[in-house]
Protein backbone atom coordinates (compact mmCIF):
# COMPACT_ATOMS: atom_id res chain seq x y z
CA UNK A 1 0.00 0.00 0.00
CA UNK A 2 1.53 3.43 -1.00
CA UNK A 3 1.88 6.22 1.37
CA UNK A 4 -0.80 8.23 0.35
CA UNK A 5 -3.82 5.71 0.69
CA UNK A 6 -2.64 5.04 3.98
CA UNK A 7 -3.04 8.54 5.23
CA UNK A 8 -6.34 8.72 3.60
CA UNK A 9 -7.35 5.98 5.82
CA UNK A 10 -6.36 7.93 9.05
CA UNK A 11 -8.02 10.40 8.28
CA UNK A 12 -10.79 8.75 7.78
CA UNK A 13 -11.01 7.26 10.92
CA UNK A 14 -10.01 10.67 13.02
CA UNK A 15 -12.99 12.00 10.87
CA UNK A 16 -15.38 9.30 11.79
CA UNK A 17 -14.24 8.86 15.58
CA UNK A 18 -13.41 12.48 16.73
CA UNK A 19 -15.55 14.34 13.73
CA UNK A 20 -12.40 15.96 13.15
CA UNK A 21 -12.18 18.27 9.91
CA UNK A 22 -8.86 17.49 8.53
CA UNK A 23 -8.87 18.38 4.70
CA UNK A 24 -6.41 15.49 3.10
CA UNK A 25 -3.99 16.99 1.19
CA UNK A 26 -3.23 18.27 4.84
CA UNK A 27 -0.90 15.40 5.85
CA UNK A 28 0.05 14.62 2.19
CA UNK A 29 3.36 15.73 2.59
CA UNK A 30 4.28 13.31 5.37
CA UNK A 31 7.03 11.03 4.13
CA UNK A 32 7.57 8.55 6.90
CA UNK A 33 4.60 6.31 7.51
CA UNK A 34 1.30 7.26 9.42
CA UNK A 35 0.35 3.99 10.60
CA UNK A 36 -2.87 2.43 12.14
CA UNK A 37 -1.67 -1.01 12.22
CA UNK A 38 -2.96 -2.91 15.66
CA UNK A 39 0.22 -3.31 16.51
CA UNK A 40 1.67 0.37 15.97
CA UNK A 41 -1.07 1.52 17.77
CA UNK A 42 -0.77 -1.58 20.89
CA UNK A 43 2.90 -0.33 21.09
CA UNK A 44 2.54 3.49 21.27
CA UNK A 45 -0.25 2.68 24.38
CA UNK A 46 2.24 1.06 26.79
CA UNK A 47 4.98 2.28 28.88
CA UNK A 48 6.92 1.00 31.46
CA UNK A 49 5.18 2.39 34.11
CA UNK A 50 2.75 -0.40 33.12
CA UNK A 51 -0.50 1.69 34.74
CA UNK A 52 -1.96 3.46 32.17
CA UNK A 53 -2.65 2.66 28.69
CA UNK A 54 -4.53 4.85 26.01
CA UNK A 55 -4.47 4.05 22.62
CA UNK A 56 -3.88 6.79 20.00
CA UNK A 57 -5.56 6.58 16.58
CA UNK A 58 -2.40 6.22 14.57
CA UNK A 59 1.14 6.75 14.95
CA UNK A 60 3.85 8.76 12.61
CA UNK A 61 6.85 7.06 11.97
CA UNK A 62 8.82 10.40 10.77
CA UNK A 63 11.45 10.16 8.08
CA UNK A 64 12.44 14.07 8.98
CA UNK A 65 11.92 16.94 11.11
CA UNK A 66 9.18 17.83 8.35
CA UNK A 67 7.15 14.82 9.14
CA UNK A 68 6.88 16.82 12.50
CA UNK A 69 6.27 19.53 10.92
CA UNK A 70 3.83 18.97 8.61
CA UNK A 71 1.79 16.88 11.47
CA UNK A 72 1.77 19.73 13.89
CA UNK A 73 0.49 21.91 11.33
CA UNK A 74 -2.11 19.65 10.36
CA UNK A 75 -3.30 19.50 14.34
CA UNK A 76 -3.09 23.25 14.60
CA UNK A 77 -4.57 24.13 11.29
CA UNK A 78 -7.72 21.75 11.53
CA UNK A 79 -10.96 23.09 13.05
CA UNK A 80 -10.99 21.27 16.71
CA UNK A 81 -7.17 19.86 16.63
CA UNK A 82 -6.29 16.34 18.24
CA UNK A 83 -3.59 15.57 20.11
CA UNK A 84 -0.14 14.96 19.43
CA UNK A 85 2.52 13.80 21.78
CA UNK A 86 5.81 12.78 20.99
CA UNK A 87 7.29 9.26 22.10
CA UNK A 88 11.07 8.71 22.84
CA UNK A 89 11.83 4.93 24.34
CA UNK A 90 8.30 5.23 26.02
CA UNK A 91 9.96 4.34 29.41
CA UNK A 92 7.51 7.01 31.15
CA UNK A 93 5.72 5.76 34.72
CA UNK A 94 2.52 7.09 34.35
CA UNK A 95 1.37 7.40 30.29
CA UNK A 96 3.20 11.03 29.83
CA UNK A 97 4.04 9.68 26.10
CA UNK A 98 0.54 8.42 25.10
CA UNK A 99 -2.01 10.39 23.35
CA UNK A 100 -5.55 8.99 23.60
CA UNK A 101 -7.28 9.78 20.42
CA UNK A 102 -5.06 11.42 18.61
CA UNK A 103 -1.74 10.71 17.33
CA UNK A 104 1.80 9.14 18.63
CA UNK A 105 5.56 10.19 17.21
CA UNK A 106 7.50 7.74 17.42
CA UNK A 107 10.89 9.90 17.71
CA UNK A 108 12.68 6.22 18.76
CA UNK A 109 13.32 4.88 15.19
CA UNK A 110 14.29 7.25 12.86
CA UNK A 111 16.07 5.57 9.66
CA UNK A 112 19.26 7.11 9.24
CA UNK A 113 19.90 8.58 12.43
CA UNK A 114 22.33 10.98 12.58
CA UNK A 115 25.03 12.24 15.29
CA UNK A 116 27.74 15.26 14.44
CA UNK A 117 30.07 16.37 16.40
CA UNK A 118 31.18 20.06 16.84
CA UNK A 119 32.91 22.55 18.98
CA UNK A 120 31.95 26.16 19.50
CA UNK A 121 33.29 29.06 18.09
CA UNK A 122 34.03 30.52 21.03
CA UNK A 123 35.62 27.86 22.70
CA UNK A 124 38.13 29.63 24.38
CA UNK A 125 35.79 31.10 27.17
CA UNK A 126 35.14 27.54 28.26
CA UNK A 127 36.85 26.24 31.28
CA UNK A 128 38.50 23.34 30.31
CA UNK A 129 41.34 23.18 27.97
CA UNK A 130 39.55 20.71 25.52
CA UNK A 131 36.27 22.21 25.82
CA UNK A 132 33.71 23.56 23.40
CA UNK A 133 33.04 20.43 22.24
CA UNK A 134 29.77 19.09 21.65
CA UNK A 135 27.31 16.73 19.53
CA UNK A 136 23.90 17.34 17.75
CA UNK A 137 21.57 14.60 17.62
CA UNK A 138 18.28 13.56 16.31
CA UNK A 139 15.58 14.52 19.49
CA UNK A 140 14.83 10.58 19.42
CA UNK A 141 18.02 9.32 19.66
CA UNK A 142 18.87 6.83 22.63
CA UNK A 143 21.74 8.11 25.15
CA UNK A 144 23.23 4.64 24.71
CA UNK A 145 23.63 6.07 20.73
CA UNK A 146 24.68 9.60 21.83
CA UNK A 147 27.51 7.83 23.97
CA UNK A 148 28.76 4.98 21.77
CA UNK A 149 28.90 7.74 18.44
CA UNK A 150 30.71 10.39 21.19
CA UNK A 151 33.28 7.63 22.10
CA UNK A 152 34.01 7.11 19.17
CA UNK A 153 35.91 10.79 19.39
CA UNK A 154 37.27 10.59 22.58
CA UNK A 155 34.52 12.43 23.85
CA UNK A 156 31.38 11.63 26.17
CA UNK A 157 28.23 13.89 27.61
CA UNK A 158 28.95 14.48 31.15
CA UNK A 159 25.59 14.65 32.55
CA UNK A 160 23.77 11.45 32.88
CA UNK A 161 20.95 9.42 33.79
CA UNK A 162 21.09 5.78 35.48
CA UNK A 163 19.92 4.71 32.77
CA UNK A 164 21.27 4.84 29.08
CA UNK A 165 18.28 3.52 27.29
CA UNK A 166 16.18 6.52 26.93
CA UNK A 167 16.14 8.65 24.86
CA UNK A 168 17.66 12.62 24.33
CA UNK A 169 14.08 14.49 24.13
CA UNK A 170 12.41 11.98 26.31
CA UNK A 171 14.84 12.54 29.05
CA UNK A 172 15.28 16.39 28.31
CA UNK A 173 11.64 16.92 28.73
CA UNK A 174 12.43 16.31 32.49
CA UNK A 175 15.41 16.78 33.88
CA UNK A 176 18.04 13.96 33.33
CA UNK A 177 19.56 13.53 37.48
CA UNK A 178 22.18 11.22 38.12
CA UNK A 179 25.10 11.48 40.24
CA UNK A 180 26.73 14.02 37.91
CA UNK A 181 24.40 16.73 39.21
CA UNK A 182 25.78 17.98 41.53
CA UNK A 183 28.75 18.99 39.54
CA UNK A 184 27.20 19.66 36.24
CA UNK A 185 23.61 20.21 36.70
CA UNK A 186 21.33 17.78 35.33
CA UNK A 187 21.44 17.26 31.58
CA UNK A 188 18.72 20.22 31.21
CA UNK A 189 21.77 22.28 32.32
CA UNK A 190 24.17 20.59 29.78
CA UNK A 191 21.86 22.11 26.52
CA UNK A 192 23.42 24.61 24.22
CA UNK A 193 20.91 24.70 21.46
CA UNK A 194 17.37 23.17 20.47
CA UNK A 195 15.39 22.48 17.58
CA UNK A 196 11.58 22.46 18.36
CA UNK A 197 8.65 21.97 16.44
CA UNK A 198 5.80 23.86 18.08
CA UNK A 199 2.81 23.70 18.30
CA UNK A 200 1.61 25.50 15.32
CA UNK A 201 4.08 23.54 13.32
CA UNK A 202 6.50 26.14 13.27
CA UNK A 203 10.65 24.92 13.46
CA UNK A 204 12.60 26.82 15.70
CA UNK A 205 15.86 27.23 16.81
CA UNK A 206 16.41 28.17 20.44
CA UNK A 207 18.79 28.71 23.16
CA UNK A 208 19.98 30.92 25.94
CA UNK A 209 20.81 33.74 23.76
CA UNK A 210 17.84 32.87 20.62
CA UNK A 211 13.96 32.66 21.29
CA UNK A 212 15.22 31.17 24.87
CA UNK A 213 11.60 31.52 26.39
CA UNK A 214 10.85 28.72 24.12
CA UNK A 215 14.37 26.92 25.36
CA UNK A 216 13.68 27.37 28.86
CA UNK A 217 10.16 26.35 28.55
CA UNK A 218 10.98 22.91 26.11
CA UNK A 219 13.55 21.61 29.15
CA UNK A 220 12.01 20.20 31.89
CA UNK A 221 8.85 21.54 29.90
CA UNK A 222 7.20 17.79 30.17
CA UNK A 223 6.46 17.59 26.19
CA UNK A 224 4.18 20.29 26.70
CA UNK A 225 6.19 22.82 24.55
CA UNK A 226 6.74 21.35 21.22
CA UNK A 227 8.97 18.42 19.79
CA UNK A 228 12.13 18.45 19.88
CA UNK A 229 13.97 17.72 17.13
CA UNK A 230 17.57 18.06 17.51
CA UNK A 231 19.46 19.00 20.68
CA UNK A 232 23.01 20.38 20.93
CA UNK A 233 24.75 18.61 23.63
CA UNK A 234 27.95 19.37 25.80
CA UNK A 235 30.41 16.80 25.58
CA UNK A 236 34.08 16.51 27.60
CA UNK A 237 37.30 14.62 27.03
CA UNK A 238 35.82 10.70 28.00
CA UNK A 239 37.00 9.49 31.11
CA UNK A 240 38.59 5.93 30.34
CA UNK A 241 37.84 4.08 33.68
CA UNK A 242 36.28 4.61 36.70
CA UNK A 243 36.28 3.51 40.06
CA UNK A 244 33.48 2.72 41.94
CA UNK A 245 32.75 2.69 45.39
CA UNK A 246 30.48 1.65 48.01
CA UNK A 247 30.25 2.46 51.49
CA UNK A 248 27.33 1.73 53.89
CA UNK A 249 26.01 3.67 57.43
CA UNK A 250 23.65 2.54 60.04
CA UNK A 251 23.02 6.77 61.44
CA UNK A 252 21.03 8.46 58.59
CA UNK A 253 22.45 11.92 59.71
CA UNK A 254 25.70 10.70 59.47
CA UNK A 255 25.15 9.38 55.88
CA UNK A 256 23.43 12.93 54.67
CA UNK A 257 25.70 15.36 56.23
CA UNK A 258 28.58 12.89 54.26
CA UNK A 259 26.26 13.09 51.11
CA UNK A 260 26.56 17.02 51.56
CA UNK A 261 29.88 17.17 52.57
CA UNK A 262 30.52 15.52 49.10
CA UNK A 263 28.63 17.28 46.67
CA UNK A 264 29.97 20.83 48.36
CA UNK A 265 33.20 20.25 46.83
CA UNK A 266 31.66 20.56 43.41
CA UNK A 267 33.85 24.00 42.86
CA UNK A 268 37.20 22.14 44.26
CA UNK A 269 39.23 21.22 41.16
CA UNK A 270 39.11 17.10 39.64
CA UNK A 271 41.40 15.50 41.86
CA UNK A 272 39.84 16.74 45.05
CA UNK A 273 36.53 15.56 44.08
CA UNK A 274 34.32 12.80 43.02
CA UNK A 275 32.82 12.41 39.76
CA UNK A 276 29.92 10.61 40.90
CA UNK A 277 27.48 10.60 44.00
CA UNK A 278 24.63 8.74 44.99
CA UNK A 279 23.19 6.30 47.62
CA UNK A 280 20.12 4.31 48.61
CA UNK A 281 18.25 2.98 50.90
CA UNK A 282 18.47 -0.81 52.13
CA UNK A 283 15.48 -1.62 54.25
CA UNK A 284 15.83 -5.55 53.64
CA UNK A 285 18.88 -7.58 53.57
CA UNK A 286 18.97 -6.48 50.15
CA UNK A 287 22.26 -5.69 48.60
CA UNK A 288 22.85 -8.60 47.73
CA UNK A 289 20.09 -9.60 46.06
CA UNK A 290 19.35 -5.64 44.56
CA UNK A 291 19.44 -5.78 41.19
CA UNK A 292 22.08 -2.70 41.13
CA UNK A 293 24.83 -4.44 42.60
CA UNK A 294 25.78 -7.26 40.17
CA UNK A 295 29.14 -5.80 39.60
CA UNK A 296 30.14 -5.89 43.61
CA UNK A 297 28.93 -8.97 44.50
CA UNK A 298 31.82 -11.44 44.41
CA UNK A 299 34.16 -8.58 46.44
CA UNK A 300 31.66 -8.38 49.15
CA UNK A 301 33.80 -7.60 52.36
CA UNK A 302 31.23 -7.66 54.78
CA UNK A 303 28.28 -9.91 55.50
CA UNK A 304 24.99 -7.65 55.13
CA UNK A 305 23.11 -9.30 57.43
CA UNK A 306 24.94 -9.22 60.39
CA UNK A 307 24.76 -5.43 60.10
CA UNK A 308 21.31 -4.94 59.12
CA UNK A 309 20.84 -7.71 62.33
CA UNK A 310 21.31 -4.53 64.61
CA UNK A 311 19.10 -1.85 63.20
CA UNK A 312 16.97 -2.54 60.19
CA UNK A 313 17.44 -0.30 57.70
CA UNK A 314 21.30 0.54 56.38
CA UNK A 315 22.57 3.20 53.94
CA UNK A 316 25.01 3.04 50.82
CA UNK A 317 27.02 5.95 49.51
CA UNK A 318 27.93 5.46 46.50
CA UNK A 319 31.03 7.36 44.57
CA UNK A 320 33.08 7.11 41.54
CA UNK A 321 36.24 8.46 40.40
CA UNK A 322 36.52 8.48 36.67
CA UNK A 323 40.59 8.28 35.68
CA UNK A 324 42.52 7.78 32.11
CA UNK A 325 46.09 6.40 32.01
CA UNK A 326 47.32 10.02 32.44
CA UNK A 327 45.48 10.32 35.73
CA UNK A 328 45.90 6.22 36.59
CA UNK A 329 48.81 6.67 39.17
CA UNK A 330 47.08 9.09 41.54
CA UNK A 331 43.55 7.59 41.61
CA UNK A 332 44.03 5.83 44.59
CA UNK A 333 45.54 8.03 46.68
CA UNK A 334 42.75 10.85 45.61
CA UNK A 335 40.61 8.30 46.53
CA UNK A 336 41.54 7.33 49.74
CA UNK A 337 41.94 11.27 50.90
CA UNK A 338 38.22 11.60 50.42
CA UNK A 339 37.57 8.67 52.03
CA UNK A 340 39.17 9.51 54.83
CA UNK A 341 36.71 12.24 55.31
CA UNK A 342 34.19 10.38 55.68
CA UNK A 343 32.38 8.67 58.38
CA UNK A 344 31.01 5.35 57.23
CA UNK A 345 30.87 1.81 59.18
CA UNK A 346 34.65 0.73 59.14
CA UNK A 347 35.24 -2.33 57.22
CA UNK A 348 32.22 -1.37 54.72
CA UNK A 349 34.23 -0.56 51.72
CA UNK A 350 33.02 -2.09 48.22
CA UNK A 351 35.07 -1.14 45.29
CA UNK A 352 35.37 -2.08 41.97
CA UNK A 353 37.12 -0.76 38.85
CA UNK A 354 35.60 -0.62 35.19
CA UNK A 355 35.34 0.93 31.94
CA UNK A 356 34.01 4.02 31.64
CA UNK A 357 30.63 3.08 29.51
CA UNK A 358 30.43 -0.15 31.31
CA UNK A 359 29.91 1.79 33.92
CA UNK A 360 27.34 4.13 32.38
CA UNK A 361 25.62 1.57 31.29
CA UNK A 362 25.39 -0.27 34.14
CA UNK A 363 21.88 -0.73 34.35
CA UNK A 364 21.83 -2.36 31.36
CA UNK A 365 23.50 -5.67 33.03
CA UNK A 366 20.52 -5.70 35.24
CA UNK A 367 17.88 -5.03 32.81
CA UNK A 368 18.52 -8.20 31.33
CA UNK A 369 18.94 -10.23 33.82
CA UNK A 370 15.60 -9.46 35.24
CA UNK A 371 13.93 -9.47 31.35
CA UNK A 372 15.74 -13.07 31.30
CA UNK A 373 13.53 -13.96 33.97
CA UNK A 374 10.51 -11.95 33.50
CA UNK A 375 11.09 -9.96 35.96
CA UNK A 376 11.47 -6.50 33.23
CA UNK A 377 8.24 -5.69 31.90
CA UNK A 378 5.78 -5.75 35.39
CA UNK A 379 3.87 -2.35 36.51
CA UNK A 380 6.45 0.20 37.73
CA UNK A 381 4.67 2.37 40.41
CA UNK A 382 7.76 4.47 40.82
CA UNK A 383 7.93 8.22 42.23
CA UNK A 384 10.65 10.37 42.24
CA UNK A 385 10.65 13.67 44.85
CA UNK A 386 12.54 16.52 45.99
CA UNK A 387 12.57 16.86 50.08
CA UNK A 388 14.43 19.73 50.91
CA UNK A 389 17.59 19.40 53.74
CA UNK A 390 14.95 20.56 56.31
CA UNK A 391 12.83 18.04 56.34
CA UNK A 392 14.99 14.45 55.11
CA UNK A 393 15.40 13.05 58.98
CA UNK A 394 12.03 13.19 59.30
CA UNK A 395 11.53 11.70 55.68
CA UNK A 396 13.36 9.05 56.92
CA UNK A 397 11.93 7.88 60.51
CA UNK A 398 8.82 8.42 58.65
CA UNK A 399 9.36 6.57 54.83
CA UNK A 400 12.44 4.61 55.07
CA UNK A 401 12.33 3.73 58.62
CA UNK A 402 7.88 3.85 59.08
CA UNK A 403 6.56 3.15 56.18
CA UNK A 404 9.22 1.27 53.80
CA UNK A 405 10.98 -0.76 56.84
CA UNK A 406 11.43 -4.46 56.09
CA UNK A 407 8.31 -4.20 53.52
CA UNK A 408 9.94 -3.60 50.09
CA UNK A 409 12.60 -5.02 47.94
CA UNK A 410 12.46 -2.29 44.82
CA UNK A 411 15.07 0.30 45.17
CA UNK A 412 15.20 3.41 46.81
CA UNK A 413 17.75 5.91 45.68
CA UNK A 414 18.33 9.06 48.15
CA UNK A 415 21.02 11.12 46.53
CA UNK A 416 21.42 14.77 47.23
CA UNK A 417 21.94 17.89 44.76
CA UNK A 418 22.64 21.33 44.83
CA UNK A 419 19.58 23.47 43.87
CA UNK A 420 21.75 25.91 41.90
CA UNK A 421 22.67 23.65 39.51
C1 LIG B 1 15.07 2.09 34.30
C2 LIG B 1 14.89 3.59 34.33
C3 LIG B 1 15.84 4.39 34.93
C4 LIG B 1 15.70 5.77 34.95
N1 LIG B 1 16.67 6.51 35.52
C5 LIG B 1 16.57 7.85 35.53
C6 LIG B 1 17.59 8.67 36.09
O1 LIG B 1 18.59 8.16 36.60
N2 LIG B 1 17.43 10.01 36.04
C7 LIG B 1 16.35 10.59 35.46
O2 LIG B 1 16.29 11.81 35.41
N3 LIG B 1 15.36 9.85 34.95
C8 LIG B 1 15.45 8.50 34.98
N4 LIG B 1 14.43 7.76 34.46
C9 LIG B 1 13.21 8.45 34.01
C10 LIG B 1 13.33 8.87 32.56
O3 LIG B 1 14.30 9.87 32.40
C11 LIG B 1 12.01 9.43 32.05
O4 LIG B 1 11.00 8.50 32.28
C12 LIG B 1 12.10 9.77 30.58
O5 LIG B 1 10.97 10.53 30.22
C13 LIG B 1 12.13 8.53 29.75
O6 LIG B 1 12.59 8.82 28.46
P1 LIG B 1 11.83 8.21 27.19
O7 LIG B 1 12.64 8.54 26.02
O8 LIG B 1 11.51 6.79 27.41
O9 LIG B 1 10.56 9.16 27.24
P2 LIG B 1 9.04 8.89 26.88
O10 LIG B 1 8.39 8.10 27.95
O11 LIG B 1 8.94 8.40 25.50
O12 LIG B 1 8.54 10.40 26.97
C14 LIG B 1 8.59 11.12 28.18
C15 LIG B 1 7.97 12.51 28.03
O13 LIG B 1 8.76 13.29 27.15
C16 LIG B 1 8.01 13.67 26.01
N5 LIG B 1 8.91 13.56 24.86
C17 LIG B 1 9.54 12.46 24.40
N6 LIG B 1 10.30 12.77 23.35
C18 LIG B 1 10.16 14.10 23.14
C19 LIG B 1 10.69 15.01 22.20
N7 LIG B 1 11.55 14.62 21.25
N8 LIG B 1 10.31 16.32 22.27
C20 LIG B 1 9.45 16.74 23.24
N9 LIG B 1 8.92 15.90 24.15
C21 LIG B 1 9.27 14.62 24.11
C22 LIG B 1 6.86 12.71 25.95
O14 LIG B 1 5.76 13.26 25.26
C23 LIG B 1 6.58 12.48 27.42
O15 LIG B 1 5.85 13.56 27.97
C24 LIG B 1 14.54 6.37 34.40
C25 LIG B 1 13.57 5.57 33.80
C26 LIG B 1 13.73 4.19 33.77
C27 LIG B 1 12.67 3.36 33.11
C1 LIG C 1 23.93 9.59 64.66
O1 LIG C 1 24.99 10.49 64.54
C2 LIG C 1 24.75 11.74 65.16
C3 LIG C 1 25.97 12.62 64.89
O2 LIG C 1 26.31 12.61 63.55
C4 LIG C 1 24.50 11.59 66.63
O3 LIG C 1 24.19 12.84 67.19
C5 LIG C 1 23.38 10.60 66.86
O4 LIG C 1 23.25 10.33 68.22
C6 LIG C 1 23.62 9.32 66.10
N1 LIG C 1 22.45 8.47 66.22
C7 LIG C 1 22.52 7.22 66.64
C8 LIG C 1 21.21 6.48 66.67
O5 LIG C 1 23.55 6.69 66.94
C1 LIG D 1 46.53 7.17 26.68
O1 LIG D 1 45.30 6.84 26.03
C2 LIG D 1 45.13 7.54 24.80
C3 LIG D 1 43.72 7.30 24.32
O2 LIG D 1 43.34 5.96 24.45
C4 LIG D 1 46.19 7.09 23.83
O3 LIG D 1 46.04 7.75 22.60
C5 LIG D 1 47.56 7.42 24.42
O4 LIG D 1 48.57 6.92 23.59
C6 LIG D 1 47.72 6.81 25.82
N1 LIG D 1 48.93 7.30 26.44
C7 LIG D 1 49.75 6.54 27.15
C8 LIG D 1 50.92 7.23 27.75
O5 LIG D 1 49.53 5.34 27.31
Amino acid sequence: MDTELLLMVVICLLISTDGLTLEPTELLGVEGRLSVEATDVEMASLDFGGLSRDKPLAVLHPASVNDVVELMSSAYGSARGFTVSARGHGHSINGQAQAANGVVIEMSRLKGSWLRIGELAHSSSSSSSKGGFYVDVWGGELWIDVLRGSLEYGLAPRSWTDYLYLSVGGTLSNAGISGQAFNHGPQISNVYELDVVTGKGELVTCSEDKNSELFHGVLGGLGQFGIITRARIALEPAPQRVRWIRVLYSNFSTFTRDQEYLISLHGEPASQKFDYVEGFVIVDEGLINNWRSSFFSPRNPVKISSIAANGGVLYCLEMTKNYDNTTATTVDQEVEALLKKLDFIPASVFMTDLPYIDFLDRVHKAELKLKSKGLWDVPHPWLNLFVPKSAIEEFDSGVFKGILGNKTSGPILIYPMNKDK
